[in-house]
């Protein structure tokens, strides 16, 4: 499978999310399962977050990865608009680490914007990452004026990757978006790159196109919509499951090559945007 370079590290272009996973005790070792599947078929990214079931998917996670080598793992966790502050961020970070068991994640996002000055809050993210907790930070739900206002700031060029919605039928951030970040030599982090389809009204995977592309491939749907995300350098994939099967069937889309034609086929039934659109998010 293809990687992607995050602020030096090289890390497979699939990975794991873990949204709405650590809430319920029943599910537990179906989850953890999943997340072993998962790292088994070689993938290393895990991305979660403080808001997760407050700080549940955190605590999954660290469960899940308790006797695993850490350099075998790269963790992303990200910290809430409403703890982004030079007063609160750090105490948000030590909660995370505890949760996952860890000393330092590889990557910290700004999760999504909110109230703090922006400056404020790369300073702090800038402070942390130099106090060993984090290798680097990033941000998320950041559109192509939150990243020039960002550029403006004196440490807001050392962002390490920004993280955004991005599956075969939300292509808005094609329009401009992955141009400016691929110019800024900016890596790119798509989530609910399956279409999240519990939560959108996505209905890919009923797709009759993405089914002819897939029967080609010997593939599932949902290894089509992955091979398809990380068509591109510098982009990470990371679809969430709890379901280990479908964990491991996520990461092994890592070795589907699309062909030209199946890309075009693709395009005609979900064209890309011909116009800026408003930034997707979940
Ligand atoms: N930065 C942000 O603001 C933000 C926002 C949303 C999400 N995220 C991150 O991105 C991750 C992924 O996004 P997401 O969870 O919204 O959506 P997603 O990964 O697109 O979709 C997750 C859903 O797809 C199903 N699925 C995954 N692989 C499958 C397969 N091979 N076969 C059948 N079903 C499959 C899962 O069900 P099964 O369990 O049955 O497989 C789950 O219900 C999140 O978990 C989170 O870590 C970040």
């Amino acid at each position: 499978m293809q990687t992607v370079t995050i602020a030096g590290q090289h890390v497979p272009a699939i990975g794991m999310g873990s949204w709405n996973m650590g809430d319920d005790p029943l599910k537990e070792n179906d989850e953890i399962n999943a997340i072993h599947a998962g790292l088994d078929a070689g993938a290393k990214v895990i991305d979660t977050a403080e808001m997760y079931g407050s700080g549940n998917a955190e605590t999954l996670v660290g469960k899940a990865i308790k006797n695993i080598a850490r350099d075998q793992v790269y963790l992303i966790s990200k910290v809430l608009p409403s703890n982004a502050s030079k007063a609160k961020m750090e105490q948000s970070l030590d909660a995370s680490l505890k949760r996952l068991g860890v000393d330092e994640v590889d990557l910290y996002l700004y999760h999504w914007r909110g109230g703090v000055p922006l400056s404020e809050t790369v300073d702090e993210l800038q402070r942390l990452t130099q106090a060993g907790k984090t290798k680097a930070w990033g941000i998320s739900n950041f559109d192509i004026d939150d990243l020039k206002e960002l550029w403006q700031l004196p440490n807001g060029s050392k962002a390490a990757a920004n993280e955004d919605l991005y599956n075969l039928s939300s292509r808005g951030v094609e329009y401009s978006l992955l141009g400016w970040q691929k110019a800024h030599d900016l890596p790119f982090i798509a989530y609910s790159p399956v279409g999240a389809p519990d939560s959108l009204d996505s209905h890919l995977d009923e797709d009759k196109t993405i089914q002819t592309v897939a029967k080609r491939h010997q593939a599932s749907i949902y290894q089509i919509l992955l091979a398809w995300v990380i068509r591109q350098p510098q982009i990470l994939a990371i679809p969430q499951s709890s379901n280990a099967k479908h964990a491991a069937d996520n990461i092994h889309a890592g070795d589907i090559s699309l062909t030209k034609d199946d890309l075009a086929l693709l395009d005609k039934a979900f064209p890309a945007p011909t116009k800026k659109l408003p930034l997707d998010v979940l």
